[in-house]
């Protein structure tokens, strides 16, 4: 049996998972910010990372990451393979999108540092792509989404990996930081894929896919990687209210608080909810 670890938060809010095989191996999804490094260390116990995967290019999920490399090329960590399929950097060339200044920051954000160090592991680095399968002990992992050219509104976020991790007992939908507009796409193209026992809120639970896709997942326990502000959340925060911000896509008017993603999860008869701000969570797979 494998057990999955969800690791709370060191710094301010981020996402980390360890899950430990049954073969004693482990896989690590993200890993949070440099300040995540000691505890996520602590749950790796050494053991060979046979999956290290990256969901998406952003500071809370991936600096820790890179802050290791920086260090010294990663030595502390036994990697097998890295996993990853961010946006290229060169989409900083195209004005013609409807926020280029958001899309700018989101590519200066993390990609730079990252591909700074890739060199450091290029030969355990590997872009996975949609419809990747990979078996690591009692655990198969499917890929179900990888970037998708033109969603330039919540670029980093609709670029998460999305990808399910199955046991002969159990699964686990990991949805990364999924908005609405990539979720629609993920429905459309894969609602027959979803079917988990377990989902990881996309987005720390905001700003995330619809209903819809948690309808197709139906899930009875939900991951959320939330500290209190973030998981007590109203329905529309003031920073949603913010017409400069919503004007540029009307997709951005599906982007609410917390509190929304909560109330469709009741609706929708979820009954244990894993939340971060409660401590590292530990789940039987
Ligand atoms: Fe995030």
């Amino acid at each position: 049996m494998s057990k999955l670890y969800m690791l709370t938060e060191t710094s301010k809010f981020m996402m980390s998972f360890v899950i430990v095989t049954e073969n004693d191996q482990a896989i690590v999804v993200d890993g949070g910010r440099p300040a995540d490094m000691p505890l996520l260390k602590q749950y790796v116990g050494g053991r060979h990372i046979a999956a290290w995967i990256l969901t998406h290019a952003h500071n809370d999920h991936i600096t820790g990451f890179i802050s290791e490399m920086q260090k010294n090329g990663g030595a502390d960590w036994d990697i097998g393979t890295v996993y990853y399929n961010f946006p290229p950097y060169s989409l900083i060339d195209n004005h013609d999108v409807p926020d280029y200044k958001y899309m700018a920051a989101e590519l200066n954000e993390c990609l730079p540092a990252f591909f700074e160090v890739e060199p450091l592991f290029h030969d355990k680095a590997h872009v996975t792509a949609q419809g990747e399968t990979v078996q690591i002990d009692d655990c198969r992992i499917d890929f179900l989404f990888s970037y998708h050219e033109g969603l330039t509104v919540n670029l980093m976020n609709d670029s998460s990996l999305v990808f399910k991790v199955t046991t002969p007992q159990k699964s686990v939908l990991f949805l990364g930081d999924l908005g609405p507009q990539a979720g629609d796409i993920l429905y459309r193209e894969s609602r027959h894929l979803l079917q988990a026992d377990i989902v990881q809120m996309a987005h720390h639970g905001h700003m995330n896919v619809g209903m819809e896709v948690y309808a197709a997942v139906g899930a009875e326990a939900c991951l959320w990687c939330a500290p209190e502000w973030l998981y007590n959340e109203e329905e529309i925060p003031d920073y949603l209210k913010d017409p400069a911000y919503l004007a540029p896509d009307s997709s951005r008017l599906r982007m609410y608080g917390t509190r929304m993603t909560r109330n469709w999860m009741d609706i929708l008869g979820a009954k244990t909810h894993y939340v971060t701000m409660n401590g590292t969570q530990e789940i039987d797979l």
